[in-house]
């Protein structure tokens, strides 16, 4: 079964008397441990679509299924809960909170959805510090890390939970070269090993590459011939 159907989506903004369609008519479906890059130039409508897909933002025409769920039929409430449960997020700002350590940004969602005993809690935490190379900052706070930090802490919070689906926004737009490879391993062992489902928008070739699925957007549609299967 699938694990993300997209049927008909579409997304559209009112801003005063301007109507923006930002996702029009969009069909996709998203098997479980695929490894997906929705590509495409700015203002296409990639984060606007990840977003809904993570429960963020409701679709105002179409379906859109996650794990079985129809999410336009989710209240707010029920949309938060069932993104704590379900999805990590990389968020294209991050969105870290400035008054707790790195160690403890990464730490929140476990609080917040899965009852662990403190000691496998600090484990998993440090572990996912350790794995995207942020074990020796973890008492700092986010005001005093790089970009490029912030960004490997937003990667390490999303996956925390072992999460089914992990959706990133351009999650490597501020990394080096090294820093980038060592997290696109690290989601795809996490692949490999959980059946963990990513899926990222890009610009990046380096993100590109290792997709294994490639939606193009333009304009808010897909381009067909999607689907290549990536693998150069
Ligand atoms: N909150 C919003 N309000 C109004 N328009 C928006 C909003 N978010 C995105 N848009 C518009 O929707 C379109 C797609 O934007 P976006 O999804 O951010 O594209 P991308 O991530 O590919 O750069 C753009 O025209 C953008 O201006
Ligand atoms: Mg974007």
């Amino acid at each position: 079964m699938s694990l993300v159907t997209a049927d008909n989506l579409e997304k559209t903004y009112q801003i005063g008397e301007i109507t923006v369609k930002a996702i029009q008519g969009v069909n996709f479906s998203i098997e479980q441990a695929s490894f997906v890059s929705f590509v495409g130039p700015s203002g296409s409508g990639k984060s606007t679509l990840l977003n809904m897909i993570g429960c963020l933002d409701p679709p105002t025409g179409g379906s859109l299924h996650v794990a079985g769920q129809n999410i336009a039929r989710l209240n707010r409430k029920q949309a938060a809960r069932f993104r704590g449960e379900h999805i990590g997020f990389v968020f294209q700002d991050f969105n870290l909170i400035p008054v707790l350590t790195v160690f403890e940004n990464v730490e929140y969602p476990l609080l917040m959805v899965q009852n662990w005993p403190e000691q496998k809690r600090k484990k998993q935490v440090n572990d996912l510090l350790e794995a995207v190379g942020m074990g020796d900052q973890a008492i700092k706070y986010p005001g005093q890390i790089s970009g490029g930090q912030k960004q490997r802490t937003a990667v390490a919070r999303a996956l925390v939970t072992n999460a089914k689906l992990v959706l990133a926004d351009e999650p490597t737009a501020n990394l080096d070269g090294e820093t980038a490879s060592r997290i696109i391993n690290l989601m795809k062992k996490m692949r490999d090993e959980l059946d963990t489902t990513f899926i990222f928008s890009t610009h990046d070739p380096r993100v590109m590459r290792n997709a294994e699925i490639i939606f193009t957007l333009e304009d808010g549609r897909l381009l067909q011939n999607n689907n290549g299967g990536a693998h150069v």
